[in-house]
């Protein structure tokens, strides 16, 4: 077998990724990594396709520029706009979290109703929807918008034989960044935010945000532990070892990995956070300036 030394580079407009970082780590524990948190230009959620798309290209070329052999877009805002983009301009594999999640959600669901939860730019794209359809050759045949406050605002999609539930919660990533994940207030704001998909009755929540399933305890505990809650993070990491098996270009080794964080904002916080979310210590880390 071949042995690849060069880093999956991991990007993401924070900290979100972390999560899909982590379960690199643990997948793949052999990998060098290379993970790139846009800090200074974080949120992407409520940014414009446009802006994301651009962001999207530069962080691209640095990590391209480090010489990384296969690139994650862990965001899910930047999977839902930027992925054939950087298809078309990367010659490594680009690998986002909306297809995988879309399909774990297939898998997953008995009663094709379907809920999809994520920043405000992933539910106006519509891209988990659109994953869902192609997967299933479905076409989207009515929106019903219900609610009429943006913090019951939802949207009912109706799809082949299909019916999905989306529904933006911005607020998710702040408490998950406080580490607010399970008191009062987490659960307090996700019973605001899902009660009005948790009527629809669906069997499958996709959780369509980096942050959301560091808040996992406190959705489940709103939705029922008979809804299946679907992280896309471990299903993109799955995605990335069968790739890095079928190209053969796996690192196979048992020596200690390096892993390296970029960020564009100073590392303060972001080591804060981060080794709360990673469950473990940054040893290096160091503060970039991107542009094109
Ligand atoms: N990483 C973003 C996502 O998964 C959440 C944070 C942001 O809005 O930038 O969509």
């Amino acid at each position: 077998m071949a042995r690849d030394d060069r880093p999956i580079g991991v990007f993401d407009s924070g900290i979100g990724g972390l999560t899909v970082l982590k379960e690199i780590f643990r997948a793949l524990p052999g990998e060098n990594t290379i993970y790139l948190g846009d800090t200074a230009r974080v949120p992407y959620g409520s940014k414009s396709g446009e802006t994301v798309v651009r962001y999207s290209l530069e962080i691209a070329e640095f990590l391209v520029k480090q010489g990384i052999k296969l690139f994650v877009v862990a965001c899910n805002t930047a999977s839902a706009y930027a992925i054939p983009e950087l298809k078309k301009r990367l010659k490594i594999p680009v690998i986002g979290v909306i297809e995988p999640g879309a399909k774990a959600a297939i898998e997953a669901t008995r009663t094709k109703r379907v809920g999809i939860i994520g920043t405000e730019g992933t539910i106006k794209s519509n891209s988990y929807v659109n994953a869902i359809n192609a997967l299933m050759n479905n076409k989207t045949e009515n929106i019903i918008e219900h609610g009429e406050k943006s913090l019951d605002r939802y949207f009912e999609i109706r799809s082949g034989d299909f019916v999905i539930f989306t529904k933006a919660c911005p607020l998710f990533v702040s408490l998950a960044e406080e580490g607010w994940t399970s008191n009062d207030i987490a659960l307090l704001t996700a019973e605001h935010y899902l009660r009005g998909i948790k009527k629809e009755n669906p069997d499958t929540l996709v959780l369509g945000c980096t942050h959301y399933p560091v808040l996992k305890d406190a959705i489940s505990k709103v939705m029922g532990p008979e809804i299946k809650l679907i992280d896309s993070a471990v299903e993109t990491v799955k995605v990335i070892g069968d790739i890095l098996k079928n190209r053969n270009i796996l690192r196979d080794s048992t020596e200690k990995p390096s892993r390296k964080f970029y960020v564009t904002d100073s590392p303060e916080r972001f080591v804060k956070v981060g080794e709360r979310f990673l469950e473990q210590k940054i040893e290096y880390i160091e503060k970039i300036v991107v542009s094109c």
